[in-house]
Formats: C-alpha cells, structure tokens, sequence
C-alpha cells in the first residue's frame, strides 16, 4: 500500500464528485450508476462518512415510486441517474422516455449491491450515531428495491429472479448473452453511438450489440414500462447468475441491518426470499464447468459460458462448491479474475466484459472466498489486485494478460476499491 496511491485515489473521487454523487469517469459515464454508487460510497466511507452515506441517499432518491407509471414499477431504482444533462453519452436521458420522472432515471436496473455495501460501510462507520441513523433512513428504500426484484422480476415465486436487459447485468457484453441477444431483433431507427468518441473501438461492443440493446430500451418504453407486459413480452429473458448472487448476498445483510434496527418483519419477508434462492440455484449449476451459469428463461437453456459473475456463489452464501474453478481461473492470470475465462472461444483480452479484470469483481468474488474459509484463495486474488493497482492505477478495466489499464481512465469505483480493500485494510 502506498499514500501516494492512497491519495491519488481519494483525488480521483474528489474529482469525479458533482455534488452529492460520483460519476464513473468524465465524458464516457457522464451520470449517477447504480452499482457503481454503492462501491464509490465504500471509498468515500474511508476518508469522508457523510459524503459516503449521501452517495447511496442521493441514488436511492431516482426510485420509482406508487406516483410513477401507474406504480408497477414502484420500487425500481435505474441504472443510471440523470442528475443533469450532458451530451457526451447515448443513451442519455432524452433517449429511455422517462421524461415524466421528477428525477429522470432509465427504465432498467443493475446489479442491487447496495444493501450489502451498507451493511460494510456500518461496519466501518467510525461515526456510529450517523451510521445508524443513515441505514434507520435508507431501509425502507432498500426494502423497496429489493421487493421491486422479487416482485416484477421473479413474478411466478421461481426463487430466481431475471434481467430484460443485458446492461441490467452490469455485465454488458459478456459473451454469455450472445445466443439470447442473437434472438432480438435489430433496430431499424437511427441513433449516434457516443463511446466511440471516448474509447478506441478494440475495447467496446459492436454494433449489432447496439442494434439490439437499443431495441429492447425502445420496447420497455412502448410497453410503457409495465413490469407484467414486460415479464411476458420481453424479448431477453435471462436469469443471469451475477444478479442472483448479488440480490443474494444482498437480501442476507439486508436481515440483518433489518435485526440491528429491530425491524422483525421485514427480516423475516426477506430470509423467506433467501430460502427460495437458495434451492433453486442449483438450477444454474455447469456440470462442465462446475460452477454456476446463467439461463435464458425463453429457452430454457443453460448459458454455458464460465464467466466471473458465476464465481460469486460463494459470496452470496450458495452451497456450492466453487473453489476449484476459482483455482482454475487463476491458473489463467496473474491479476484476479478476469471476465471471459481465457480458453472460452469468445474470449477477447482488451473488449469490455469479453476478457478484462474488474477490480471490483476482485473484491466481492475474494470476499465471499474468505468468508467460507478459502482464505488463500482471498489472499491470492487481493495480492493479484494490489500490485495490479501499483502497476496500472485506476482504469476502467485491465488486460488480464499484460495487466495495462483499459477503457476510461480515473475510475471511481476502480480508485475507490483500492481505499476500502487495499489501502484501509493496510492501514
Ligand atoms: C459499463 C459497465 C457497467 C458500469 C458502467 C459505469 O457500462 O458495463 O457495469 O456500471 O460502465 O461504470
């Protein structure tokens, strides 16, 4: 651990904040996301509490309620929030037909960490008073959202729930949704790509990826947003393994910040959603691969692509063995875990989701290894990612062979997984 590391990543935060929230980077993530809120609030939590907490309440502030498109959706919290205009992003917030939003978000979510980073931040909270009394604020909210998932994304009571978007997964072009995106049809409207005038087009998606991701954010707003019509009509359904881990895991802290704050009921409503997830993942279960994949639901197909979302069963608490594939994909790079293991056909080292190592993926796929006593493997991986941060600092993403930072650069959740897992636990 280095200060001057250390300080930099405070500095990349510091500049990334507008006020009340962090944007990934400038120019390419111009707005508030939803799961890169919750892992900048864990690095705010090492060097400014308040501005922590007020990260996640000014992201929980976007949630759909009861007012909003007749109040199915109630509960939904965007991908991404549109605090202010900006022009440097497609699809921005003129772009997903939420204009009658008071706070214009888009029409579909992301990975739900947040109850989980909460529950860290707490933990942490030097300031308990302030702590306590953020989480005795934001559990109502977080009981919202995670009803929303339960409710309008698992609507037959299955245990697992589903996404309708790729870039619900946060793992946007992850090669396991190419055969249920293969399936979509293309737009026919124009649009103009803004990433391209950001990032070489080595490191993004193509564009009959766009074709398609656009189509299925124009078909969410046709439906005028309503969650039924969108569980029965929506053209990608996929229970994608990531989501399930982390709503989870998510779901299991939120018990418990609801028994810290004598909220009985709701830890009960939502250890009965635990209990049905924890059967029916076996579901998911690779034979080939041994560990867990995603499914298209319209299919019912197995996606069996082994990428890293499947190596977070062990931090949402499954009963599933996943050490020797976590082995095995170190075996495959010296820096963490990288998102397309590289012996898949559909690897590709530098493109977004289709090889690179997230470090925060580091972070919440190691944890979990420690917590059922992999301990080594933890070690492992932090070791991997702290020189990885020595190395290449805080991009986007790294090439998992060579370890050099890709995509954007000065990364707020990169710069902000360093402070809370390498540079406080040294400290
Ligand atoms: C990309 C990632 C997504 C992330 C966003 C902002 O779209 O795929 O997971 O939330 O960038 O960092």
């Amino acid at each position: 651990m280095s200060h001057a590391l250390a300080e930099r990543a405070r500095q990349v935060l510091r500049a990334n904040d507008r006020g009340g929230y962090t944007i990934p980077t400038a120019g390419l993530y111009p707005f508030q996301w939803n799961w890169d809120a919750s892992v900048c609030a864990l690095g705010w939590m090492t060097f400014d509490e308040p501005r922590a907490w007020q990260e996640i309440e000014t992201l929980f502030s976007g949630m759909w309620t009861e007012q909003d498109y007749g109040g199915g959706s109630a509960g939904l919290l965007g991908h991404i929030t549109f605090h202010q205009d900006a022009d440097s992003y497609f699809p921005g917030p003129d772009e997903w037909g939420t204009q009658a939003l008071r706070l214009r978000t888009s029409s579909i979510s992301q990975p739900p960490l947040h109850a989980t980073m909460v529950r860290w931040m707490l933990e942490r909270a030097q300031d308990q008073g302030a702590a306590e009394a953020a989480v005795r604020r934001l559990l109502p909210r977080l009981a919202a959202h995670h009803r929303w998932w339960y409710r309008t994304r698992d609507p037959e009571g299955s245990g697992l729930v589903r996404v309708l978007h790729p870039w619900e997964t946060g793992m946007d072009n992850s090669p396991a949704w190419d055969a249920p995106l293969a399936a979509v049809p293309a737009t026919s409207r124009a649009y103009r790509r803004r990433d391209l005038d950001h990032v070489d087009a080595s490191m993004r998606p193509p564009k009959a990826f766009y074709d398609r991701v656009v189509y299925l954010m124009d078909a969410n707003r046709e439906a005028g947003f309503d969650p039924v019509r969108m569980a029965r009509e929506g053209r990608f359904q996929v229970n994608d393994v990531g989501i399930v881990c982390i709503l989870q895991r998510a779901s299991r802290d939120l018990v418990e910040l609801a028994l810290r704050l004598g909220d009985e009921a709701l830890a009960g409503e939502m250890a009965a959603q635990v209990a049905r997830t924890q059967g029916a993942v076996r579901a998911l279960w690779s034979q080939r691969w041994q560990q867990p994949v995603s499914r298209d639901l319209l299919t019912g197909a197995l996606l069996d692509e082994p990428t890293s979302a499947g190596l977070l069963a062990a931090y949402a608490g499954f009963d599933l063995d996943i050490a020797p594939a976590v082995r095995n994909a170190l075996a495959q790079t010296l820096h963490g875990v990288a998102s397309t293991r590289l012996a898949s056909a559909a690897y590709d080292a530098p493109r977004y989701w289709r090889g690179p190592v997230w470090q925060h993926m580091n972070l919440l796929i190691a944890r979990g290894l420690a917590e059922c006593g992999h301990t080594d493997l933890h070690d492992r991986i932090r070791a991997s990612s702290a020189q990885l941060f020595e190395q290449s600092g805080f991009h986007e993403y790294f090439h998992p062979e060579t370890g050099s930072g890709l995509g954007g650069k000065d990364f707020s959740w990169t710069a902000a997984t360093y402070l809370h897992w390498i540079a406080a636990e040294a400290a």
